[in-house]
């Protein structure tokens, strides 16, 4: 099976001064690659919390995680490049370097794995193209594009460096619903067209229309949800 990310029973809990909050709390998960798998839940339910550890920004206290046939339990060197190298994040503001433009802000992920090299800038160009961000607005400044246009341009750089995870992070929520679901048609092609692992959290029901697989999580749990009745193998 090594076209599924699992991840094993894990927790986090955060020790805090008005009590510990178990943000993920024994949650179990497969995704697979070349689909999106979507986790709705309401605002403090954990969905950024288990995003993290999927993608090793955070550590679990327990459990688990397999990437395609992989045990990532990783440190040091090979931690910083499972994370530059693997996955590619998208956040609900964008996280773009507003001082930078378009095109730095996609060839910067590159230079950071790789160094300095040929090649960068023709292929943040056509990432960028291909997220219909073209010409001159690849050399404007974040700070001056609209939301939908950030998001595309971080979509391009989550790209950057051919990462097989893209995790999402309410992709969605600082957007209107017209460039919204733009944004979600382009990570569901990225699943069925580039094969790539997709795993969007959201407070967004409608996001659900685009799942091949969804869990609702509720106070760190997570549980399955039944969608696209008899679609799905
Ligand atoms: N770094 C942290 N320190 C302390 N508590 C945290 C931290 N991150 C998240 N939490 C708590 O964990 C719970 C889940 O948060 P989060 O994962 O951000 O949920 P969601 O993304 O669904 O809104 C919340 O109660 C939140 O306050
Ligand atoms: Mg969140």
């Amino acid at each position: 099976m090594h076209d599924l990310l699992e991840v094993k029973d894990i927790s986090k809990t955060f020790k805090a001064k008005a009590g510990d909050v178990t943000a993920v709390d024994n949650v179990n998960l497969s995704a697979r690659k070349g689909e999106v798998t979507v986790i709705v839940g309401p605002s403090g339910s954990g969905k950024t919390t288990l995003l993290y550890l999927i993608g090793s920004l955070e550590e679990p206290d327990e459990g688990g995680i397999e990437v395609f046939g992989e045990d990532i339990c990783l440190s040091g060197a090979d931690l910083i490049q499972f994370r530059r190298k693997r996955v590619g994040f998208v956040f609900q503001f964008f996280n773009l370097i507003t001082a930078l433009t378009a095109l730095e802000n996609v060839t910067l992920p590159m230079d950071l794995a790789d160094g300095s090299s040929r090649g960068q800038h023709e292929r943040a160009v056509e990432l960028l193209a291909r997220m219909g961000i073209d010409g001159r607005l690849q050399k404007a400044k974040a700070n001056k594009m609209s939301g939908g246009e950030k998001q595309r341009v971080a979509i391009a750089r989550a790209l950057a460096n051919d990462p097989d995870i893209i995790l999402a992070d309410e992709p969605t929520g600082n957007l209107d619903t017209a460039t919204g679901k733009v944004v979600v048609d382009i990570l569901v092609e990225l699943a069925r067209r580039d094969g790539k692992c997709v795993i969007i959290v959201t407070h967004d029901e409608s996001i659900l229309e685009a799942a091949d697989w969804a869990y609702h999580m509720q106070d760190g749990r997570l549980e399955g949800i039944d969608i696209k009745e008899g679609s799905s193998p």
